[in-house]
């Protein structure tokens, strides 16, 4: 009979920037992860392929997830949904590995449609933006607070 894993982790958008991240420093040993995206490729994850911007794929996870949850008996079960995009603002002005691609699309971006892309470059330019893999730890840290049930929190006030 096949060992249940202790844990459960979907992650929507693993195979990119935050949250390949958030997939790359999970701090389990025991866990089954999901990634929901449209390109895949995180190492060790199961890839649903889904275009989440597209109502039909979302039965799709609906069924991932029942299926799943069926069978799982483990301790904790997580769902993060990451998947983001900024694709109508413009192309991405460059890509870089401390980074992500959205926030190059951010900085590419022209101030009159982006009032933020200024800050966005300044911060860049001072070696200031947070590395996803610090923000991906920050956020799995969250696991272990005490936080009340519907906190709405933001990573700068916490990292
Ligand atoms: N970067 C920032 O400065 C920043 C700041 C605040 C909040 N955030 C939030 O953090 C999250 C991740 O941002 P990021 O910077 O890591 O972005 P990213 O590098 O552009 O990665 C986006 C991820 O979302 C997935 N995705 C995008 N469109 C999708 C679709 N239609 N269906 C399925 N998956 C889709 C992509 O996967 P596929 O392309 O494989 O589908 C990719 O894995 C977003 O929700 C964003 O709003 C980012």
């Amino acid at each position: 009979m096949t060992r249940l894993r202790r844990m459960l982790v979907w992650i929507s958008g693993a195979s990119a920037g935050l949250g390949a991240a958030l997939a790359a420093t999970m701090p389990f040993d025991d866990v089954e992860l999901i990634d929901l995206s449209r390109r895949g490729g995180t190492p060790g994850a199961h890839h649903v392929a889904v275009d989440l911007a597209d109502p039909n794929s979302w039965p799709v996870v609906e069924a991932d997830f029942n299926r799943r949850m069926d069978d799982f008996d483990g301790d904790m079960v997580v769902f993060i949904h990451n998947a983001g995009t900024l694709t109508p603002l413009g192309p991405a002005g460059r890509v870089d590995t401390i980074d992500t691609d959205m926030q190059a699309q951010l900085r590419a971006c022209a101030d009159d449609l982006f009032p933020e892309a200024h800050r966005f470059r300044e911060l860049d330019a001072l070696g200031l933006l947070a590395k996803p893999e610090d923000v991906a730890r920050t956020i799995w840290s969250l696991l272990y607070r005490e936080i009340p049930n519907g906190s709405v929190l933001h990573i700068r006030d916490i990292i």
